[in-house]
């Protein structure tokens, strides 16, 4: 595991813009997206980067990570909305290639269809990742096992707190989604962990040098043969410590 520690927050993200543009050029591209506020940055780089025609997405198909179950795609808390918001409408690509989980519909079968898409599209290029705070990758929450499908998940308490800043109020957060499982994750060619803040520094060391287990899901990513974590000053305070 490769860790890169930047200054702030727009280095991390300028960082993390350059390994995304640099595998943009390849023929193909599957670029595996997360949500939440961590990557804005990036998106907000790779977006410029269009904008100043040092990017092309005519080759990419994107899988997102998770979504909300019973959020539709036009609540603006939805993760389709975010990437919308965030990315996919800023630049060019085609949404047809743009891929998430289905908040509506039956959750079961909707991770299904998922998993048969994963595979029908391949081991993804690249994975980009953003740390919970408890340690959670996609959602794929603390656990006694590794989940490798996707499923879904009831959310912690304490990831209903803090996706809470983003709803009117605690009890608008939905309690379940569907999540990518650990296998997609551990099979991507490469993944890019990004963190931030101070608050992100006791999760960020007991995933990246503690020890490997589902109760930190993030930790299973020391065994990643490709993984960089690029964090700011703050996050990575008690692993550069
Ligand atoms: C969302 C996702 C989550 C977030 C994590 C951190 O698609 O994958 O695992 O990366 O909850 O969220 P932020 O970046 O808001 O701290």
């Amino acid at each position: 595991m490769k860790i890169i520690c930047t200054e702030n927050y727009e280095k991390m993200s300028q960082c993390a813009s350059k390994i995304v543009l640099n595998e943009l050029k390849k023929k193909r591209c599957l670029l595996g997206l997360a949500t939440g506020s961590t990557p804005e940055g990036l998106y907000f780089e790779l977006a410029k980067a269009y904008r100043e025609k040092r990017a092309d997405f005519s080759n990419v198909t994107t899988v997102n990570l998770d979504e909300y179950v019973s959020l539709p795609p036009e609540h603006e808390e939805s993760y389709r909305y975010f990437m919308e918001k965030h990315l996919f409408e800023k630049i060019e690509i085609d949404r047809a290639r743009t891929h998430l989980p289905s908040g509506i519909g039956e959750p079961f079968s909707e991770c299904e269809k998922y998993d048969r898409l994963l595979r029908d599209l391949g081991r993804i290029d690249l994975q980009i990742l953003g740390l919970g705070l408890n340690g959670h990758i996609g959602f794929n929450e603390p656990s006694d096992f590794f989940e490798k499908d996707t499923h879904v998940v009831s959310l912690s308490e304490s990831t209903i707190e803090a996706n809470s800043r983003f709803f009117q109020n605690r009890e608008e957060v939905p309690r379940r989604a569907i999540t990518m499982g650990i296998r997609p994750i551990m099979q991507a060619k490469k993944v890019l962990i990004l963190v931030s803040g101070k608050k992100k520094a006791e999760i960020a060391k007991r995933a990246f040098l503690g020890e490997v287990t589902p109760q930190v899901p993030a930790s299973i990513l020391q065994l990643h043969p490709n993984a960089i974590v690029i964090g700011d000053r703050d996050a990575l305070s008690g692993i550069m410590a």
